[in-house]
């Protein structure tokens, strides 16, 4: 069987880490009986070296002929980079938003999952983290103040800029579905989160979450208010299964759910539309600090890889298998630099792309 897959290396640290991912998909194609083949995307800083614009119509039709897409991380340093020169809506994290409107990624699952073996990464307190704890934020992408009208004008002599939040009910109902679909494979938990003591877009996701909720009569429904949502996950992470929010509380939440479980190199991430085509990234960023020096932890993007492998592809054996990789490679000890702890065997990018390799099975 063949698998077509597109492959955004982007920037800082995209390449390397992509690298390893695309090492684990093949190796487990040898055992579990697929073949990939990799068209290679431009995005991003990469793609205004080349083209002058973050992406190009002709690589948003290439993604939408592949089977899924496979991505790194985009955008540079802000202070260095002659990228960020560009007025804004030609720099890379434009990009990277036109190509989830033009995929039309609504969905955008982030799971955070504290690993036994990591629990010395993590910066909260034994007595919060025992046991562990595995939530997933489920993230609308393609709406509210990320796609709202936005302009800068002068009003009376004084610059004003203008960002506009806006949810209408289709777009709260779908995202909704997905969250109680998740849950109902989880722990059959929906925590709503929003800011409906202030905002409107918030009283309308509060109103429409409560009816697609009427479908679900096995799924538990509670609402949060996002100023609340913040504190709860570091003060317990473990009352959470599925969190359901609009655009920027999930990007800000995600980060900080990233966080408690140690760290950002650990979370996968997908962004699905209505069909079973989805683009797959680590919830980090480019790094562009530690670009080049094989140090980066592939472990997200092998992580976001096997996502890939589990929704948009029908290959959930290879899927849990480069989970099991993971975990088992954990176990043994190594690590890389953002997840170090004593005792551990430090080693770089490529050599955890290769020990995670070795244990797939
Ligand atoms: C993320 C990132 C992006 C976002 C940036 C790079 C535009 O922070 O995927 O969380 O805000 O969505
Ligand atoms: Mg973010």
């Amino acid at each position: 069987m063949n698998l077509h897959i597109g492959v955004i290396k982007g920037d800082g640290i995209g390449p390397e880490i992509v690298t390893e991912a695309m090492k684990v998909l093949d190796k487990a194609g040898e055992v579990y009986g697929y073949e990939c083949t990799y068209e290679q995307l431009l995005l991003g800083g990469a793609s205004i070296d080349v083209h002058g614009v973050p992406l190009t119509d002709e690589t948003v039709e290439k993604a939408k002929a592949c089977d899924a897409v496979l991505m790194g991380s985009i955008g540079g340093d802000a202070k260095t980079s002659p990228w960020y020169q560009l007025e804004p809506s030609r720099r890379p994290e434009a990009g990277l938003l036109k190509i989830r409107k033009e995929l039309n990624l609504f969905a955008n699952l982030r799971p955070a999952v504290l690993y036994e073996e990591l629990k010395d990464a993590c910066p909260l307190k034994e007595e919060i983290t025992g046991g562990g704890f595995d939530l997933m934020i489920m993230r609308e992408l393609t709406g509210g103040l990320y796609f709202g009208e936005r302009k800068t004008v002068e009003e009376n002599g004084v610059r004003t800029a203008y960002d506009s939040l806006t949810y209408n009910e289709n777009e709260i109902r779908r995202i909704a579905i997905r969250a109680f679909d998740i849950a109902r494979k989880r722990r059959k938990k929906v925590t709503s989160v929003d800011k409906a003591n202030v905002l409107d877009s918030s009283r309308l996701w509060r109103s429409v979450v409560e009816e697609v909720a009427k479908d679900y009569p096995d799924v538990e429904l509670s609402h949060m208010l996002v100023d609340n949502c913040a504190m709860q996950l570091v003060r317990d992470p473990k009352q959470f299964d599925v969190i359901l929010t609009e655009n920027m509380f999930g990007d800000i939440l995600s980060d900080e759910a990233s966080m408690v479980t140690g760290s950002i190199g650990m979370l996968a991430s997908a962004s699905l539309n209505e069909t079973k085509f989805g683009l797959y990234e680590p919830s980090g960023g480019s790094a562009p600090d530690i670009a080049g020096k094989g140090i980066a932890n592939p472990i997200a993007t092998i992580l976001s890889a096997a996502m890939m492998l589990r929704f948009s592809l029908d290959q959930d054996r290879a899927a849990d298998a480069v989970e099991k990789a993971v975990s088992l490679v954990l176990k043994d000890g190594y690590r890389t630099g953002d997840i170090m702890s004593e005792g551990c065997t430090q080693v770089g990018t490529s050599r955890m792309g290769d020990l995670i390799c070795e244990r797939i099975q």
